[in-house]
C-alpha cells in the first residue's frame, strides 16, 4: 500500500479556482480517499449507529410498553385493595409463589374458637389468567412508611395488562366488589368510632326486618315515606342551596322500639348505622366534627340518648375529668356537615324536656317523632304477630287487657311476656296481670 499522501494538485484540478469549490475538494481528498481516516471514520460510524439503534431499540421498547400495555395501580388506601385481595385468593387461575396468610380468630363465649386461614397474594409479582388476557399483579411494599392509624405499611397492587385488554380491569374491580358485598347482604354494618375513624364495631348483624317492629298505626310508614323522600330529593336540596340533610327525633319511655326501628330502616334502605357516644370520655368537639363530616357511604348517623350526653358533663367535672364535647360543639358539627352526600342522622331521647331549644330547631331536627308506651292497635299486633294470626286467642287477650285497665306498658315488656310464653298463648292470657308492675320480671 501507498503511503497515503495529500495530492494538492488533484485538489486543485478538480475545483473550479474558487475557495469553497477548494475546501470541498479537500475534504474529499482528506477523509474519503484516506484509506485510514476512512477506516477509522467507518468503525466511528458503526459504533455510533450502534450506539443510536440500541438506544432507539430501548425507546421503541417503552414506546411499545406505553403503547401495548396498561397499568392500573391500586394503593391500600383505597378501598378496592382488600376486595381485590379477597378476590384473588379465591381465584383460580393464578401462579403465585409467594403467599401471605390472614388468621380469622374468633373466641367463643364457651371457650372454643374457631380458625380461618386465608392465603392471600404476598408481595411480589403473580401472573393470572383473567377471560383469556393475562395479567401480571404485582403487590409491593412502598419503603418503611407506615400508615399511622392502622399501623400496617403502606403497600400498593400494580396490574398489568395489554392495552386492548384494558377494559378486564373494571371488570376485574366489578367482580371483586360484588364478592366482597354479597358477604355483607342482607347484614347491617355499625359502625362505632376509633379515634379519628370510623370502624366496624363487630360482625355485620342480620338486617332487622320493618315488620319485626310495630309502632302505633302509620308512624313506621310516615317516617319510612319521609326518609324516603328525603333520599329521592338531592337535586332539590342542591338547586335551592340547602345543605342535604334532615334530622330525625325519635322520643318516648324506654323500650319502645326507637333503636329498633332505626335498625329497621337501616335494613329497609339498605344502610349502614354509624354509632356515636356522645359520653364518650375522649370525645372532644374537633374528633367529633371530623367523624361527622366522614361518614362512611350509605350510613345513618346514629346519636342515642343524646340528652345524657350533656348532663354528664355537669357530674363528670367533679369528678374531676370532663366529656369534651360541648353542646356548642355539637351543634356546630350538626351545622357545619359540609359534604354533598345525603346525611341523615337520628336521634333518640327518653327525656325530650331536657333538650334545649337551639338543638330542635329546624336544621338540625326537622322531624319529631314520639314513640309512646303500646296503644290498644300495638298490643293486637304484637299478640298476632308472636302466635301466628291466633284470632280467637288475641281477642281474649284484649278483653282481659281492657279489663284489667292497663296502660303505659312498653312494647319491651309486651315483647317480655310473650317470649316469656313461648307458643303457649293462654299462658301470656294468664299472666296479663303481670304487666301492671314495669319492672316484673318474667
Ligand atoms: N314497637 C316494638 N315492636 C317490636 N319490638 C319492640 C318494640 N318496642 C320494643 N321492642 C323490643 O324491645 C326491646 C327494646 O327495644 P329498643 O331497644 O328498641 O327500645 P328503645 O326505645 O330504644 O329503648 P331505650 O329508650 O331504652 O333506648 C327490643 O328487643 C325490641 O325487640
Ligand atoms: C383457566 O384457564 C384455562 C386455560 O388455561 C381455561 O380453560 C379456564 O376456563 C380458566 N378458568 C377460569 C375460571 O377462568
Ligand atoms: C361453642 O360455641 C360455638 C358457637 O358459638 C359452637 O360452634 C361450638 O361447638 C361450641 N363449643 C362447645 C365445646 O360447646
Ligand atoms: C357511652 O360512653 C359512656 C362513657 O364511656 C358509657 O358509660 C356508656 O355506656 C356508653 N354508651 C353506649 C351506648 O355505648
Ligand atoms: C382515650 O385516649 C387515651 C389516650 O389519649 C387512650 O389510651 C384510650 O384508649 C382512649 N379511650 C377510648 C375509650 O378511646
Ligand atoms: C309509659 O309507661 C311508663 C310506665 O311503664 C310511665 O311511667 C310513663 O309515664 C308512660 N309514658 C307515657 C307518655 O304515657
Ligand atoms: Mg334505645
Amino acid at each position: 500500500m501507498s503511503q497515503p499522501t495529500i495530492d494538492i494538485e488533484k485538489i486543485k484540478n478538480s475545483s473550479d479556482g474558487s475557495i469553497s469549490g477548494m475546501a470541498s475538494s479537500a475534504f474529499n481528498e482528506v477523509i474519503l480517499n484516506n484509506p485510514y481516516f476512512a477506516a477509522g471514520g467507518g468503525l466511528m460510524l458503526l459504533g455510533t449507529g450502534l450506539a443510536v439503534a440500541r438506544q432507539g431499540i430501548m425507546k421503541s421498547s417503552g414506546f411499545i410498553y406505553r403503547q401495548l400495555l396498561v397499568d392500573l395501580e391500586i394503593p391500600s388506601k383505597d378501598k378496592s385493595y382488600l376486595w381485590f385481595l379477597e378476590w384473588m385468593s379465591q381465584y383460580k387461575n393464578r401462579s403465585s409463589r409467594h403467599l401471605s396468610v390472614e388468621t380469622n380468630y374468633i373466641q367463643h363465649s364457651n371457650g372454643s374458637a374457631t380458625t380461618k386461614f386465608s392465603l392471600v397474594p404476598g408481595p411480589g409479582k403473580h401472573l393470572i389468567r383473567y377471560k383469556g388476557a393475562f395479567m401480571l399483579v404485582n403487590r409491593e411494599r412502598s419503603g418503611k412508611l407506615l400508615d399511622m392509624t392502622s399501623g400496617t405499611p403502606f403497600e400498593t397492587v400494580t396490574l398489568t395488562t395489554l392495552y386492548r385488554d384494558r377494559k378486564l380491569f373494571y371488570e376485574v374491580l366489578e367482580e371483586a366488589k360484588r364478592m366482597a358485598l354479597k358477604v355483607r347482604e342482607g347484614k347491617t354494618v355499625i359502625y362505632t368510632s376509633w379515634g379519628p375513624e370510623w370502624r366496624p364495631f363487630g360482625q355485620p348483624r342480620q338486617k332487622r326486618l320493618m315488620g319485626s317492629v310495630i309502632l302505633d298505626e302509620g308512624v313506621d310508614q310516615m317516617i319510612l315515606n319521609d326518609v324516603k323522600d328525603f333520599l329521592k330529593s338531592g337535586g332539590w336540596y342542591h338547586n335551592r342551596g340547602i345543605p342535604y340533610r334532615r334530622g330525625y327525633l325519635l322520643y318516648g319511655p324506654p323500650g319502645s322500639g326507637k333503636t329498633s326501628f332505626i335498625q329497621a330502616i337501616a335494613g329497609e334502605l339498605d344502610y349502614n348505622i354509624c354509632l356515636l357516644n356522645l359520653s364518650e370520655k375522649n370525645m372532644t368537639d374537633d374528633r367529633l366534627n371530623h367523624l361527622m363530616n366522614h361518614i362512611p357511604d350509605r350510613s345513618i348517623l346514629l346519636l342515642e340518648d343524646i340528652d345524657a350526653a350533656f348532663n354528664k358533663r355537669e357530674q363528670s367535672d367533679d369528678q374531676g375529668y370532663a366529656s369534651g364535647v360541648t353542646f356548642s360543639g355539637l351543634l356546630n358539627a350538626l351545622d357545619g356537615v359540609a359534604s354533598a352526600e345525603e346525611c341523615i342522622t337520628f336521634m333518640t331521647t327518653n327525656h325530650p324536656e331536657k333538650l334545649d331549644n337551639a338543638l330542635l330547631r329546624p336544621g338540625r331536627v326537622d322531624f319529631k317523632v314520639l314513640i309512646n308506651n303500646a296503644s290498644d292497635y300495638q298490643v293486637e299486633k304484637m299478640f298476632l304477630k308472636f302466635y301466628d294470626n291466633d284470632m280467637e286467642n288475641c281477642k281474649k287477650f284484649l278483653n282481659k287487657y281492657k279489663e284489667l285497665g292497663l296502660k303505659d306498658v312498653s312494647t319491651a315488656q309486651l315483647q317480655g311476656l310473650f317470649v316469656y310464653n313461648k307458643r303457649n298463648p293462654q299462658g301470656a292470657i294468664d299472666m296479663v296481670e303481670n304487666l301492671k308492675h314495669p319492672n316484673n320480671k318474667f
